[in-house]
Protein backbone atom coordinates (compact mmCIF):
# COMPACT_ATOMS: atom_id res chain seq x y z
CA UNK A 1 0.00 0.00 0.00
CA UNK A 2 3.01 2.34 0.29
CA UNK A 3 2.90 2.99 -3.66
CA UNK A 4 0.01 4.59 -2.92
CA UNK A 5 -4.15 5.02 -4.21
CA UNK A 6 -3.54 6.22 -8.05
CA UNK A 7 -1.48 3.34 -7.96
CA UNK A 8 -4.34 0.85 -6.63
CA UNK A 9 -7.13 2.74 -8.60
CA UNK A 10 -4.94 2.24 -11.86
CA UNK A 11 -4.29 -1.67 -11.66
CA UNK A 12 -7.78 -2.12 -10.68
CA UNK A 13 -8.82 -2.09 -14.61
CA UNK A 14 -12.00 -0.11 -13.40
CA UNK A 15 -13.17 -3.51 -11.19
CA UNK A 16 -12.33 -2.38 -7.86
CA UNK A 17 -15.54 -3.12 -5.47
CA UNK A 18 -13.93 -3.60 -2.21
CA UNK A 19 -11.37 -0.82 -0.78
CA UNK A 20 -8.45 -2.82 0.69
CA UNK A 21 -8.45 -3.54 5.00
CA UNK A 22 -5.52 -1.54 4.88
CA UNK A 23 -8.44 1.36 4.42
CA UNK A 24 -10.93 0.38 6.40
CA UNK A 25 -11.44 2.78 9.71
CA UNK A 26 -12.78 1.57 12.74
CA UNK A 27 -16.58 2.20 13.03
CA UNK A 28 -16.53 5.25 15.47
CA UNK A 29 -14.23 6.74 13.22
CA UNK A 30 -15.52 6.51 9.85
CA UNK A 31 -17.41 9.39 7.60
CA UNK A 32 -20.57 9.46 9.26
CA UNK A 33 -20.43 7.93 12.53
CA UNK A 34 -22.38 9.74 15.13
CA UNK A 35 -19.89 9.60 18.13
CA UNK A 36 -20.23 12.15 21.42
CA UNK A 37 -18.83 14.91 20.21
CA UNK A 38 -19.56 15.09 16.70
CA UNK A 39 -22.70 14.95 14.43
CA UNK A 40 -20.81 13.61 11.20
CA UNK A 41 -23.48 14.54 8.70
CA UNK A 42 -21.85 13.93 5.03
CA UNK A 43 -24.41 16.21 3.67
CA UNK A 44 -24.38 19.42 5.48
CA UNK A 45 -22.73 22.32 3.74
CA UNK A 46 -21.61 24.94 4.55
CA UNK A 47 -20.86 29.01 2.56
CA UNK A 48 -17.84 30.00 4.46
CA UNK A 49 -17.73 33.38 5.11
CA UNK A 50 -16.45 35.59 2.15
CA UNK A 51 -13.52 37.85 2.12
CA UNK A 52 -13.13 39.94 -0.55
CA UNK A 53 -9.97 41.36 -1.80
CA UNK A 54 -10.88 44.18 -4.35
CA UNK A 55 -13.11 45.45 -1.03
CA UNK A 56 -10.10 44.85 1.26
CA UNK A 57 -8.05 47.80 -1.12
CA UNK A 58 -11.30 49.87 -1.16
CA UNK A 59 -13.13 52.55 1.27
CA UNK A 60 -14.46 49.51 3.09
CA UNK A 61 -11.66 48.42 4.52
CA UNK A 62 -11.99 48.41 7.99
CA UNK A 63 -15.17 46.46 7.62
CA UNK A 64 -13.92 43.91 5.65
CA UNK A 65 -10.60 43.93 8.66
CA UNK A 66 -13.68 43.64 11.11
CA UNK A 67 -15.30 40.50 8.88
CA UNK A 68 -11.95 39.21 8.60
CA UNK A 69 -11.29 39.17 12.42
CA UNK A 70 -14.79 37.52 13.04
CA UNK A 71 -14.08 34.59 10.55
CA UNK A 72 -10.82 33.96 11.85
CA UNK A 73 -12.49 33.81 15.20
CA UNK A 74 -15.54 31.86 14.37
CA UNK A 75 -14.98 29.46 12.13
CA UNK A 76 -10.88 29.59 11.39
CA UNK A 77 -11.32 29.63 7.68
CA UNK A 78 -13.03 31.68 5.19
CA UNK A 79 -13.22 31.65 1.25
CA UNK A 80 -11.08 34.65 -0.47
CA UNK A 81 -12.50 35.80 -3.61
CA UNK A 82 -11.30 38.61 -6.19
CA UNK A 83 -7.83 37.98 -4.82
CA UNK A 84 -6.01 39.10 -8.19
CA UNK A 85 -4.65 35.72 -9.12
CA UNK A 86 -5.61 35.00 -13.04
CA UNK A 87 -8.18 32.27 -14.04
CA UNK A 88 -5.55 30.86 -16.06
CA UNK A 89 -2.83 30.52 -13.07
CA UNK A 90 -5.04 28.44 -10.98
CA UNK A 91 -6.27 26.41 -13.65
CA UNK A 92 -2.95 25.61 -14.92
CA UNK A 93 -1.88 24.80 -11.51
CA UNK A 94 -4.62 22.52 -10.81
CA UNK A 95 -4.32 21.16 -14.81
CA UNK A 96 -0.22 20.52 -13.89
CA UNK A 97 -1.22 18.55 -10.66
CA UNK A 98 -3.22 16.24 -12.32
CA UNK A 99 -1.07 15.67 -15.11
CA UNK A 100 1.73 14.92 -12.24
CA UNK A 101 -0.54 12.27 -10.71
CA UNK A 102 -1.23 11.14 -14.29
CA UNK A 103 2.10 10.11 -14.60
CA UNK A 104 3.24 6.23 -14.66
CA UNK A 105 3.83 4.87 -11.18
CA UNK A 106 7.66 4.67 -12.00
CA UNK A 107 7.93 8.27 -13.11
CA UNK A 108 6.22 9.70 -9.51
CA UNK A 109 8.01 7.27 -8.29
CA UNK A 110 11.26 8.27 -8.70
CA UNK A 111 10.01 11.53 -6.19
CA UNK A 112 9.39 9.13 -3.20
CA UNK A 113 11.34 9.82 -0.12
CA UNK A 114 10.94 8.71 3.90
CA UNK A 115 13.05 12.31 4.36
CA UNK A 116 10.47 14.48 5.84
CA UNK A 117 13.18 17.15 4.77
CA UNK A 118 13.73 16.98 0.88
CA UNK A 119 12.90 19.46 -1.23
CA UNK A 120 10.37 17.60 -3.23
CA UNK A 121 8.42 14.15 -1.49
CA UNK A 122 5.95 12.30 -2.97
CA UNK A 123 4.01 10.07 -0.73
CA UNK A 124 0.55 8.82 0.57
CA UNK A 125 -2.15 8.88 3.40
CA UNK A 126 -1.12 11.02 6.24
CA UNK A 127 2.15 9.79 7.73
CA UNK A 128 2.56 6.51 5.68
CA UNK A 129 5.86 5.78 8.54
CA UNK A 130 3.09 5.66 11.16
CA UNK A 131 -1.31 5.36 10.03
CA UNK A 132 -1.78 1.75 11.28
CA UNK A 133 -5.00 2.98 9.31
CA UNK A 134 -4.24 4.17 5.63
CA UNK A 135 -6.10 7.24 4.03
CA UNK A 136 -7.22 7.49 0.47
CA UNK A 137 -4.66 10.23 -0.85
CA UNK A 138 -1.51 10.80 -2.69
CA UNK A 139 0.54 14.01 -1.98
CA UNK A 140 3.44 15.71 -3.69
CA UNK A 141 5.02 18.04 -1.33
CA UNK A 142 7.21 20.84 -2.85
CA UNK A 143 9.95 22.88 -0.53
CA UNK A 144 9.56 26.65 -1.78
CA UNK A 145 11.92 27.72 0.99
CA UNK A 146 14.27 29.20 -0.42
CA UNK A 147 12.39 28.63 -3.71
CA UNK A 148 15.66 29.56 -5.96
CA UNK A 149 17.48 26.23 -4.05
CA UNK A 150 14.41 24.27 -4.12
CA UNK A 151 13.22 24.52 -8.12
CA UNK A 152 15.84 22.22 -9.39
CA UNK A 153 14.90 19.24 -7.31
CA UNK A 154 10.75 19.84 -8.64
CA UNK A 155 9.53 17.44 -10.80
CA UNK A 156 10.71 18.20 -14.77
CA UNK A 157 7.58 16.48 -16.01
CA UNK A 158 4.90 16.98 -17.24
CA UNK A 159 6.23 19.65 -19.04
CA UNK A 160 5.94 22.95 -18.03
CA UNK A 161 5.40 21.40 -14.51
CA UNK A 162 8.05 23.70 -12.32
CA UNK A 163 7.38 26.83 -14.56
CA UNK A 164 3.56 26.32 -13.69
CA UNK A 165 4.27 25.63 -10.32
CA UNK A 166 6.82 28.44 -9.62
CA UNK A 167 4.68 30.84 -10.67
CA UNK A 168 1.73 29.81 -9.14
CA UNK A 169 3.98 29.51 -5.92
CA UNK A 170 5.33 32.75 -6.17
CA UNK A 171 1.71 34.35 -6.78
CA UNK A 172 0.29 32.39 -3.60
CA UNK A 173 3.10 33.82 -1.06
CA UNK A 174 2.20 37.60 -2.24
CA UNK A 175 -0.95 37.07 -1.55
CA UNK A 176 -0.64 35.57 1.58
CA UNK A 177 1.64 38.69 2.24
CA UNK A 178 -1.08 40.91 1.69
CA UNK A 179 -3.15 38.74 3.76
CA UNK A 180 -1.30 38.94 6.97
CA UNK A 181 -1.11 42.48 6.74
CA UNK A 182 -5.10 42.45 7.15
CA UNK A 183 -4.53 40.10 10.09
CA UNK A 184 -2.19 42.20 11.90
CA UNK A 185 -4.51 44.93 11.50
CA UNK A 186 -7.53 43.07 12.65
CA UNK A 187 -5.52 41.77 15.80
CA UNK A 188 -4.80 45.41 16.58
CA UNK A 189 -1.35 45.18 15.71
CA UNK A 190 -0.81 47.92 13.04
CA UNK A 191 -0.14 51.48 13.71
CA UNK A 192 -1.43 52.33 9.99
CA UNK A 193 -2.51 49.72 7.21
CA UNK A 194 0.08 48.33 5.10
CA UNK A 195 -0.02 49.02 1.57
CA UNK A 196 2.95 47.82 -0.16
CA UNK A 197 3.58 44.27 0.73
CA UNK A 198 7.01 43.41 -1.02
CA UNK A 199 10.19 44.69 0.73
CA UNK A 200 7.84 46.21 3.62
CA UNK A 201 9.62 45.88 6.61
CA UNK A 202 6.57 45.53 8.71
CA UNK A 203 6.06 42.13 6.73
CA UNK A 204 9.80 41.03 6.61
CA UNK A 205 10.15 38.21 8.94
CA UNK A 206 6.69 36.64 7.18
CA UNK A 207 8.28 37.53 3.86
CA UNK A 208 11.50 35.93 4.74
CA UNK A 209 8.87 32.64 5.88
CA UNK A 210 8.41 29.81 5.02
CA UNK A 211 6.31 28.24 2.38
CA UNK A 212 5.66 24.80 1.12
CA UNK A 213 3.34 23.62 -1.57
CA UNK A 214 0.83 20.60 -0.90
CA UNK A 215 -0.49 18.74 -4.15
CA UNK A 216 -3.32 15.95 -3.08
CA UNK A 217 -4.72 13.86 -5.19
CA UNK A 218 -7.79 11.75 -3.97
CA UNK A 219 -9.01 9.19 -6.92
CA UNK A 220 -12.46 7.81 -6.60
CA UNK A 221 -12.87 4.96 -3.81
CA UNK A 222 -15.01 1.84 -4.28
CA UNK A 223 -16.37 2.50 -0.51
CA UNK A 224 -16.12 6.07 0.49
CA UNK A 225 -18.25 5.58 3.70
CA UNK A 226 -15.40 3.27 5.01
CA UNK A 227 -12.30 5.86 5.14
CA UNK A 228 -11.27 8.85 4.79
CA UNK A 229 -9.24 11.06 2.26
CA UNK A 230 -7.46 12.65 5.02
CA UNK A 231 -8.10 12.25 8.62
CA UNK A 232 -8.77 14.95 11.03
CA UNK A 233 -6.35 17.87 11.49
CA UNK A 234 -5.47 21.24 12.13
CA UNK A 235 -2.67 22.76 9.76
CA UNK A 236 0.63 23.67 11.54
CA UNK A 237 1.24 26.92 10.15
CA UNK A 238 -0.22 30.69 10.25
CA UNK A 239 -2.31 30.66 7.32
CA UNK A 240 -2.95 28.03 4.65
CA UNK A 241 -4.13 29.01 1.22
CA UNK A 242 -6.32 26.04 -0.58
CA UNK A 243 -7.13 25.92 -3.72
CA UNK A 244 -9.51 22.64 -4.75
CA UNK A 245 -11.36 21.62 -7.91
CA UNK A 246 -14.86 21.64 -8.38
CA UNK A 247 -15.42 18.27 -6.36
CA UNK A 248 -16.34 18.34 -2.88
CA UNK A 249 -14.80 16.51 -0.09
CA UNK A 250 -12.91 19.06 2.43
CA UNK A 251 -15.06 19.20 5.59
CA UNK A 252 -14.80 21.33 8.67
CA UNK A 253 -15.05 21.27 12.57
CA UNK A 254 -18.15 23.81 13.41
CA UNK A 255 -19.75 23.78 16.56
CA UNK A 256 -19.30 20.20 16.86
CA UNK A 257 -20.22 19.04 13.25
CA UNK A 258 -18.27 18.30 9.70
CA UNK A 259 -19.61 20.74 7.56
CA UNK A 260 -18.32 20.20 4.08
CA UNK A 261 -17.12 23.33 2.33
CA UNK A 262 -18.56 24.48 -1.40
CA UNK A 263 -16.46 24.52 -4.08
CA UNK A 264 -16.41 28.25 -5.12
CA UNK A 265 -14.42 28.42 -8.45
CA UNK A 266 -11.60 30.65 -8.53
CA UNK A 267 -11.57 30.96 -4.83
CA UNK A 268 -9.13 30.35 -2.05
CA UNK A 269 -9.97 28.19 1.02
CA UNK A 270 -8.10 29.89 3.52
CA UNK A 271 -7.23 29.06 7.47
CA UNK A 272 -5.86 29.89 10.48
CA UNK A 273 -3.01 27.76 11.39
CA UNK A 274 -1.45 26.55 14.40
CA UNK A 275 1.25 28.81 14.32
CA UNK A 276 -1.39 32.09 14.53
CA UNK A 277 -3.43 30.51 16.88
CA UNK A 278 -0.16 30.51 19.16
CA UNK A 279 0.99 34.06 17.85
CA UNK A 280 -2.32 35.63 18.10
CA UNK A 281 -2.78 34.03 21.70
CA UNK A 282 -5.71 32.13 21.19
CA UNK A 283 -7.70 34.78 19.50
CA UNK A 284 -7.84 32.98 16.33
CA UNK A 285 -8.52 29.06 16.30
CA UNK A 286 -6.96 26.44 14.13
CA UNK A 287 -9.79 24.55 13.17
CA UNK A 288 -9.86 20.62 12.69
CA UNK A 289 -10.89 19.38 9.28
CA UNK A 290 -10.76 16.37 6.82
CA UNK A 291 -11.24 15.35 3.43
CA UNK A 292 -13.92 12.70 2.14
CA UNK A 293 -13.60 10.85 -0.68
CA UNK A 294 -16.22 9.66 -3.08
CA UNK A 295 -16.87 6.72 -5.17
CA UNK A 296 -17.03 8.60 -9.15
CA UNK A 297 -14.81 11.44 -9.58
CA UNK A 298 -11.04 11.87 -8.75
CA UNK A 299 -10.39 15.55 -6.44
CA UNK A 300 -7.42 17.58 -6.69
CA UNK A 301 -6.37 19.98 -4.39
CA UNK A 302 -3.25 22.23 -3.81
CA UNK A 303 -2.68 23.61 -0.29
CA UNK A 304 -0.19 25.97 0.32
CA UNK A 305 1.70 26.28 3.52
CA UNK A 306 3.12 29.15 5.29
CA UNK A 307 4.39 29.94 8.35
CA UNK A 308 7.55 32.17 10.19
CA UNK A 309 11.13 31.24 9.01
CA UNK A 310 12.58 28.13 10.75
CA UNK A 311 14.95 29.30 13.15
CA UNK A 312 12.29 31.28 14.74
CA UNK A 313 10.61 30.91 17.90
CA UNK A 314 6.93 31.48 17.49
CA UNK A 315 5.30 32.66 20.60
CA UNK A 316 2.55 35.07 21.38
CA UNK A 317 2.55 38.46 20.13
CA UNK A 318 3.66 40.63 23.57
CA UNK A 319 1.39 43.30 22.45
CA UNK A 320 -1.48 40.41 22.62
CA UNK A 321 -1.02 39.66 26.64
CA UNK A 322 -2.41 41.63 29.50
CA UNK A 323 -3.83 41.18 32.68
CA UNK A 324 -7.46 40.24 31.32
CA UNK A 325 -5.57 38.30 28.48
CA UNK A 326 -2.80 36.44 30.06
CA UNK A 327 -0.36 33.76 27.72
CA UNK A 328 -1.98 30.99 26.90
CA UNK A 329 1.11 29.30 25.14
CA UNK A 330 4.53 28.76 25.95
CA UNK A 331 7.16 29.66 22.96
CA UNK A 332 8.19 27.12 21.46
CA UNK A 333 10.94 26.40 18.07
CA UNK A 334 9.93 25.34 14.70
CA UNK A 335 12.05 22.39 14.48
CA UNK A 336 10.82 20.86 18.19
CA UNK A 337 7.27 21.73 16.38
CA UNK A 338 8.00 20.04 13.58
CA UNK A 339 9.16 16.90 15.20
CA UNK A 340 5.97 17.45 17.15
CA UNK A 341 3.97 17.31 13.81
CA UNK A 342 5.34 14.32 12.48
CA UNK A 343 4.31 11.94 15.41
CA UNK A 344 1.65 13.60 16.25
CA UNK A 345 -1.70 11.88 16.25
CA UNK A 346 -4.02 13.59 13.42
CA UNK A 347 -7.75 14.34 15.05
CA UNK A 348 -6.32 16.18 18.06
CA UNK A 349 -4.69 19.59 18.49
CA UNK A 350 -2.76 18.27 21.40
CA UNK A 351 0.05 20.37 20.93
CA UNK A 352 -1.47 23.64 21.57
CA UNK A 353 -3.25 21.95 24.57
CA UNK A 354 -0.34 20.98 26.17
CA UNK A 355 1.78 24.03 26.01
CA UNK A 356 -0.73 26.38 27.52
C1 LIG B 1 -5.54 19.76 3.63
O1 LIG B 1 -6.18 19.69 4.66
O2 LIG B 1 -4.38 20.16 3.66
C2 LIG B 1 -6.12 19.37 2.29
C3 LIG B 1 -7.56 19.66 2.21
C4 LIG B 1 -8.17 19.31 0.89
O3 LIG B 1 -7.70 18.47 0.12
O4 LIG B 1 -9.21 19.92 0.59
FE1 LIG C 1 -4.97 20.69 6.25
Amino acid sequence: YQKGVQYLYENSNGIMSRVPTKYILPIPERPNSRTEDHCNARSTNLNLPVIDCAELQGPDRSQVIQSLAKACEEYGFFQLVNHGISREIIQNMIDAARRFFELSFDERAKYMSSDMFTPVRYGTSFNQNKDKVFCWRDFLKLSCTPISNSLEYWPSSPIDFRKVALNYANQTKSLYLMLMGAILESLGLLEEPVEEVNGNPILKEFEDGSQLMVLNCYPPCPEPDLTLGMPAHSDYGLLTLLLQDEVKGLQIEHQGNWLTVEPVPNSFVVNVGDHLEIFSNGKYKSVLHRVLVNSSNHRISTASLHSLPFDCVVRPSPKLIDETNPRRYKDTDFATFLEYISSREPKTKNFLESRK
